[in-house]
């Protein structure tokens, strides 16, 4: 549908999306795409949905009114637990590039195409390169990827693959996203990092349009997503609103749940200190790679929406992470991202604790597939069996004959 508008989350100011626009100029906040929803409140129903393609462009009306750049994202399995009677499982894994990046970078480069920019650039923890290039290679853009030098190798190749411009730095996402910044006017870079142009989150709230669909229109009690910039989360609050705005939903939200790495926590910290925002994380480690982002740029927003929902905020090890990935490898038959795969152990841990109960209704986000990172398993399953051999499934060579 036509933008209204583009508001900032910040000061409110409004802003024209005639043009690209990246944050709000007076004070760097977010800006939010705004449509004239209460003109289609009884004109696009519910049910008008079934049938549609099976993308999160079935949702056409609440994305922005430009030819879709596709391949297919979104509308991926709600499954529901084979362990726990009311838990479901959104499998992100399933999406074009292998994660749920897909979607925002669907939408970021649509909008991108749309208004003609021809070189993109972002720092990536990884899976968002992996999705900025494919997207672009298909709109015939340039991209150029900043990402950690340790990124899991499918990431790597990926980028390359499709044919977008790597740099690899010896940092964090942090420091690309300095780097991107330091470098992009003189290049002509239009810059999609992470909540720095609109769009990306407009790709990634049609998670909350699907999980409300998918359940039937009634929300579940608790959504556990693994946060790093937290665009999904950010999104999916969007989307809630937004079907309110079309009588598609009432005022029940889920209490939104974050989960970040143990190693690299700074929302779980400002959280438990109470804080609206977050500090830069120092020594961030973890081998979820997608949560490694020290600093979220909407911090604020993210704290504000757990706030809200009546939720909270948990943190992983990476030992428990490993653990819940075998686990659900084996009991789910769902080969999960490590990030997501943390949102087992949050909700094992919100169990434990009584903030969730038996009864209540929880969507656990596995964000990306385990393929991804065979590099990563790998290494991890090679320490393990030093340290206790002959634990795990796979047997020696045999042959040759
Ligand atoms: C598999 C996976 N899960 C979760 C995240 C975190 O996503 P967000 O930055 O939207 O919070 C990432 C980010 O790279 C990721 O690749
Ligand atoms: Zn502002």
């Amino acid at each position: 549908m036509k933008i209204s508008f583009l508001e900032c989350t910040r000061c409110g100011e409004h802003l024209p999306a005639d043009h690209p626009q990246t944050i709000c100029p007076k004070d760097g906040g977010v800006l939010f795409v705004h449509y004239d929803l209460g003109s289609l409140r009884g004109k696009l129903r519910r049910e008008d949905l079934s049938g549609r393609v099976a993308s999160m462009w079935r949702y056409a009306e609440v994305l922005p009114d430009a030819a879709p750049v596709t391949l297919g994202e979104g509308f991926t399995p709600m499954l529901p637990s084979r362990e726990f009677a009311n838990v479901l499982i959104k499998d992100e894994g399933l999406n074009p590039t292998g994660s749920f990046k897909a979607r925002g970078m669907s939408a970021a480069v649509t909008m991108a195409r749309h208004y003609g920019l021809k070189k993109l650039a972002a720092p990536s923890a990884g899976n968002a390169g992996g999705a900025l290039a494919a997207y672009a290679a298909a709109a015939g853009i340039e991209a150029h990827i900043f990402m950690p030098k340790d990124v899991p190798l499918a990431n790597r190749m990926e980028c390359d693959f499709h044919g977008a411009r790597v740099t690899l730095v010896d940092g964090l996402i942090s420091d690309c996203a300095r780097m991107v910044g330091e470098r992009k006017e003189k290049e002509g870079w239009f810059d999609v990092s992470t909540l720095k142009e609109p769009f990306r989150v407009e790709g990634k709230k049609t998670m909350g349009y699907e999980i409300a669909e998918q359940l039937e229109w009634e929300l579940p009690q608790g959504i556990i997503y693994p946060t790093g910039g937290g665009v999904g989360m950010i999104g999916m609050w969007k989307a809630f609103d937004e079907m309110e705005e079309l009588g598609w939903i009432g005022s029940e939200r889920p209490k939104m749940i974050t989960v970040q790495a143990a190693g690299c926590a700074p929302i779980v910290k400002a959280w438990e200190a109470g804080k609206s925002s977050s500090e830069m994380w120092s020594g961030a480690h973890t081998l979820a790679a997608g949560l490694r982002v020290p600093k979220a740029y909407g911090d604020y927003l993210i704290l504000e929406i757990l706030k809200k929902s009546g939720g909270t905020a948990v943190a992983a090890t990476d030992e428990e992470i490993l653990a819940a990935t075998r686990h659900w490898a084996s009991v789910e038959g769902i080969f999960a991202a490590p990030e997501g795969a943390a949102s087992l152990v949050a909700y094992q841990k919100l169990r434990a604790s009584g903030f969730f109960s038996a009864e209540d209704k929880v969507v656990l986000f596995n964000t990306g597939t385990a393929y991804k990172y065979l590099d990563v398993l790998e290494a991890q399953q090679k320490k393990e069996q030093l340290a206790a051999p002959a634990t795990r499934n796979i047997g020696g060579i045999i042959g040759p004959f």
